[in-house]
């Protein structure tokens, strides 16, 4: 059985469902699937742009830009309300219907917690409306570091927290270059691969792989 202390989540993709935000798009585009990919995508890039650049702003305003540039490129007209409208569905995300029941499993045996690049207003205001806050100890956001995944300043503020070598600490994301970053900051890193995709070629690996949440007691061995 590894050694493991406790677990820390991804949010975004991992614990709450991002494509939650497409029955909201369905108003402005009959295709709100394509809104909604497009939309993560940009996010994503502009998190590593603005890292890069080190011209960090926090990830509700990164989210309203990515969601501005998705619009004008897929050609969708949406008026300032619509876009705010848009934009409340994220603070009200639903998490994968597994996930209540995984943190409630774990709970009693390890100390949880979310690592993410959300701010902490929305990341507050997720896991509020998923009802998850009763099994988290620490809600850890980028906007202390202020810059983003991979960077390791951000996977830093974990074992940090929670007072633990980063060895002892088993990380969990969906999102593979999550996985990729915490792997080579030195966490035991689980990747929950809901849609099967294959891993980036980066030459690093997670020590675990599952295909929802409520499959790593066993994939663990605990
Ligand atoms: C998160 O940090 C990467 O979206 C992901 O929550």
């Amino acid at each position: 059985m590894p050694d493991i202390r406790a677990f820390v989540f991804d949010a975004y993709g991992t614990l709450f469902d991002v494509h939650s935000v497409v029955a909201a798009c369905r108003e402005v585009t009959s295709d709100p699937e394509a809104l909604s990919r497009e939309w993560r995508a940009k996010q994503l890039e502009y998190t590593w742009l603005r890292a890069l650049m080190g011209r960090y702003e926090d990830f509700w305003e990164v989210t309203g830009s990515a969601l501005r540039f998705a619009l004008k490129r897929l050609k969708i007209a949406a008026s300032e309300e619509q876009v705010n409208r848009f934009m409340a569905a994220y603070l009200s995300l639903q998490a994968f219907p597994e996930v209540s029941e995984t943190l409630k499993t774990l709970h009693p045996r390890f100390p949880l917690a979310i690592l993410s690049n959300g701010s902490p207003r929305m990341l507050q205001a997720a896991v509020q409306s998923s009802g998850l806050h009763p099994y988290l100890q620490h809600v850890l956001s980028v906007d202390t570091p202020k810059t983003y995944k991979p960077n390791p300043a951000v996977y830093d503020l974990a074992p940090k927290a929670l007072g633990l070598a980063k060895e002892t600490i088993a990380f969990v994301s969906s999102n593979s270059f999550d996985v990729i970053g915490a792997k080579a900051f030195g966490f035991q890193v689980v990747w929950c691969n809901r849609a099967k995709a294959p891993l980036d070629e980066m030459g690093i690996t997670p020590d675990f792989t599952v295909a929802r949440l409520d499959e790593i007691p066993k994939a663990l061995g605990l």
